[in-house]
């Protein structure tokens, strides 16, 4: 592999998120949150968020793997109901704070930066009971506390933060923040995007206090950023991938970014009927407040044409069709394998935010695997990992600024869609979603893989 455009003080990791990897759901004084509940809705049919990898009690062992793979960051998140387990105390759990403090230390001795991401989809339900969560303007006061009590327990200790994973998913897939999948789906669209715009103003009074509190830290958000490809080279193919690739993702990161809602989103919002209730002051809130680094969570590209049938003045949302490529392989769950986009997508954001320093928060292949003779032989992975950082480093090469690596998963967790099965980690964790055995921890062979990258980028 052609690795030199990588520097030697690059982040090697490997990323999970609290809900998908600790269990221990109601342990230590940890409250329920929107995720618990979703997941249990599912309970019969696949694993859910009470047990999974059981990380909660296997922290040591899986600190220990990390710094054996050779591991320099590790990217993972604070369950909020672990730190607020109704969401609206005044005082924090104490044993919640614990917990990420020996986490956190133990990373820190074994040379492992931190990478902490302050909310993946875990929002406590007690605040979605008492006034629906996110929709409701409260949240923005309720967030900002449990941050600021982040802050001020970690700040000194943490570099690197995240104040919210894949705010488009949240708002796309709107009951992972409480909104009833059955309500008329412009109830549903009005809802949500006003949950979005209270995120945005939560995160700029986050990014404002830490810059104020931690002038030499980083903080930003973790963007799910989908590659999206026109399906033909015809302008109106192009324009239509265009304009959703700038509405899901690049909309996240121009405001966390740049400060201000751009016009093409809110004239998006305008043909879907959507009005964002605000209030004086809240421009001035966005635009003090600035992420100053980006996560990102990339997988893979999307291809998009445009249906020429609905009018043109119509959402995007509503004008566009995703299509296979049939030059690509899938997996079951419909992701496709395409690193090339990588180094297109991570070049787009340098034309668009210059030298901002990137993490890759995420970025790895699925499979369903099972144990042969203690051993994995996840190929796949190793290719996918393989190629993908071999188009990142020729990102890099032309100027793109990339710091850290974090494949999702370091270790087999829970999926959000679908349980147990589809497993992402380069560690196995021996059990199947109704049964949960020993939990005993095995290397895969993409483990080793990753091991040798990064001892023979060390030696280059
Ligand atoms: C990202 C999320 O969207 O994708 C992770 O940040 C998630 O939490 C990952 O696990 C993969 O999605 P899934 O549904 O396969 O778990």
């Amino acid at each position: 592999m052609e690795l030199k455009a990588i520097p030697k003080n690059f982040m090697w990791g490997g990323s999970t998120s609290a809900f998908q990897v600790e269990g221990a759901y109601q342990e230590d004084g940890k409250g329920l949150s929107i995720a618990d509940i979703r997941s249990f809705t599912k309970s019969g049919q696949q694993l859910d968020t009470k047990e999974t990898a059981d990380h909660y009690h296997h922290w040591e062992e899986d600190l220990e793997l990390m710094r054996e793979l050779g591991m320099t960051s590790y990217r993972f998140s604070i369950s909020w109901p672990r730190i607020f387990p109704n969401g609206d105390e005044t005082t924090p759990n104490q044993a919640g704070l614990d917990f990420y403090h020996q986490l956190i230390d133990r990373l820190l001795e074994y040379g492992i930066e931190p990478i902490v991401t302050m909310y993946h989809f875990d929002q406590p339900i007690g605040l979605i009971k008492k006034y629906g969560g996110w929709a409701n303007r409260q949240s923005v006061a309720d967030f900002v506390k449990y941050a600021d009590c982040l802050l001020t327990e970690f700040g000194d200790k943490v570099r690197y933060w995240l104040t919210i994973n894949e705010q488009a998913v949240l708002v796309v897939a709107s009951d992972m923040i409480g909104i009833h999948p059955d309500l008329p789906a412009e109830q549903r669209f009005q809802l949500a995007f006003q949950a979005n715009y209270h995120m945005w103003l939560a995160q700029a009074i986050v990014y404002k206090k830490f810059h104020q509190q931690f002038p030499s830290g980083f903080i930003g958000p973790a963007v799910s950023y989908i590659t999206t490809l026109p399906a033909s080279r015809k302008s109106y193919d192009m324009m239509a991938a265009k304009q959703l690739e700038d509405f899901y993702s690049f909309a996240q990161m121009d405001v966390a970014l740049k400060g201000k809602i751009p016009k093409y989103f809110q004239n998006e919002l305008t043909k879907m009927g959507i009005t964002i209730t605000t209030q004086v002051g809240d421009e001035e809130i966005l635009s003090n407040g600035r992420a100053n680094y980006l996560g990102i969570n990339w997988y893979c590209t999307t291809i998009v044409e445009a249906n020429m049938d609905i009018d043109e003045k119509a959402p995007i949302l509503q004008r566009m069709k995703r299509i296979e490529d049939p030059d690509l392989v899938y997996t079951k769950w419909g992701w496709n394998f395409d690193p090339r986009g990588l180094q297109y997508g991570l070049r787009q954001l340098m034309d668009r935010y210059g030298q901002i320093p990137i993490v890759i928060t995420e970025c790895g292949w699925s499979e369903e695997e099972t144990l042969e003779d203690g051993k994995v032989h996840d190929s796949q992975r190793i290719a996918y990992l393989q190629e993908h950082i071999q188009q990142m480093a020729y990102a890099m090469e032309d100027g793109v600024n990339v710091i850290s690596f974090n494949p999702w998963s370091f270790i087999d967790l829970l999926s959000v869609g679908d349980g147990m099965e589809k497993r992402y980690g380069m560690v196995f964790v021996d059990r199947t979603n109704f049964d949960s055995k020993e939990q005993k921890r095995y290397k895969k062979d993409s483990f080793y893989f990753y091991q040798q990258l990064i001892a023979s980028h060390a030696n280059q």
